[in-house]
């Protein structure tokens, strides 16, 4: 009966019915998700000017320091520039100093303030007032601590770089394919980490490094943490090592940067599967494009603190001597890059 009242129904008329029942569950569901990622980012961000919890605070110090060597590393920095930056990190620094005790970050900071210093005295521009806060900071750690990180700028030849990047990297992209099909030796540590370092090298905003792996390769521990993504059909319980990429809220401070985990874990996720590709290990990007109960279940089961969006997972092995891919292959050029005209027809005098 239902379904003789349904067919007598003019098709369009049904897609125009569906649409309006499921319209009200589409906004429900996508503010419900939007409102999941705006708090984590509202509780976990300094956003709100107030980096009261440590990483937050080493975050400001970090964008700070880092401000202070990208503007040294300018072809003609302005004696005596970002002063309120200084005396910004100054403050961050003699309160971490206070609460924590110094690390690395702090000690780059301070190595970069001692390039400052040096800066501003050869331009004939020092201020003693800054001299002084950034002498008694250095007087709280050793000569020997501070050589044991960098910080500031360093100089560099163009054949340096020249030579050292000079590699084919076409054969190397056209090489990578993702894998569904893996041998059966585990990952090892070493290698493993030999990647994560590489893929350390990734820009992140500011330097502030908020991208996170967490490593999976006890066969109870992937069962689980896969078992939460929905795109390993088929070949998830071959994958000897699963990689949960992160990214730390906590590092951002500013509501423009709300979208900005997703960037900067999103840079690094490739750099580590080219980083992996190239120790001849395969690897699979595996989606974490989901709703926010998934989400909370897999933060649970693989134990990554709430501060962090899970950018996505990565699937480790060693290759098979022989496997099939798929060949995914890629749009025509002319769709992917434009030549835009910017500017309007010039005015003619
Ligand atoms: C963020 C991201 C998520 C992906 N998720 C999955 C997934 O869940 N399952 C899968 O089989 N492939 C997944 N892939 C792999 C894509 O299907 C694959 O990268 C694309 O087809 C291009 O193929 P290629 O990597 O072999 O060049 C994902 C890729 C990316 C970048």
């Amino acid at each position: 009966m239902i379904q003789q009242i349904r067919n007598l129904i003019p098709k369009p008329v049904k897609r125009f019915l569906r649409y309006w029942v499921t319209y009200p569950f589409f906004r429900l569901s996508l503010w419900r998700n939007v409102r999941y990622d705006q708090k984590r980012f509202r509780t976990w961000s300094s956003a709100d000017g107030r980096p009261d919890q440590k990483i937050q605070l080493r975050s400001w110090i970090n964008a700070d320091y880092h401000k202070i060597e990208k503007a040294l590393a300018l072809r003609k920095p302005r004696p005596g520039f970002g002063t309120a930056v200084v005396l910004r990190l100054l403050e961050n620094l003699e309160l971490f100093q206070q609460q924590y005790g110094y690390d690395e970050i702090c000690l780059i900071a301070l190595n970069t303030l001692n390039n400052y210093l040096a800066f501003n005295e050869a331009q004939d521009h020092s201020d003693p007032r800054l001299s002084k806060r950034i002498e008694a900071l250095l007087a709280a750690t050793t000569a020997e601590a501070l050589k044991s990180t960098g910080g500031g700028t360093i100089e560099i030849q163009r054949e340096t770089i020249h030579q050292k990047s000079k590699l084919d990297l076409r054969e190397f992209f056209a090489s990578r394919h993702s894998i569904r099909q893996f041998a059966p030796d585990s990952v090892s540590r070493e290698l493993l980490e030999q990647a994560v370092r590489m893929a350390q090298k990734t820009p992140t905003v500011c330097n502030r490094q908020s991208p996170k792996v967490y490593a999976y390769d006890e066969p109870s521990d992937r069962k689980r943490v896969i078992g939460c993504q929905r795109g390993n059909g088929g070949f998830g319980h071959e994958i000897p090592l699963i990689l949960v990429v992160t990214s730390d809220v906590q590092t951002f401070f500013a509501v423009g940067e709300r979208n900005q985990c997703w960037i900067d874990g999103g840079l690094f996720a490739m750099s580590l599967v080219y980083a992996l590709h190239s120790l001849g290990l395969g690897a699979i990007c595996l989606n974490w494009s989901v709703e926010k109960h998934f989400d909370q279940e897999l933060h649970e089961v693989a134990d990554i603190p709430a501060s962090e969006a899970v950018i996505m997972m990565i699937g480790v092995g060693h290759l098979p001597d022989k496997l099939t891919v798929a060949q995914s292959c890629r749009k025509p050029l002319e769709e992917v890059l434009h030549y835009p005209k910017t500017s309007r027809e010039p005015q003619l005098p």
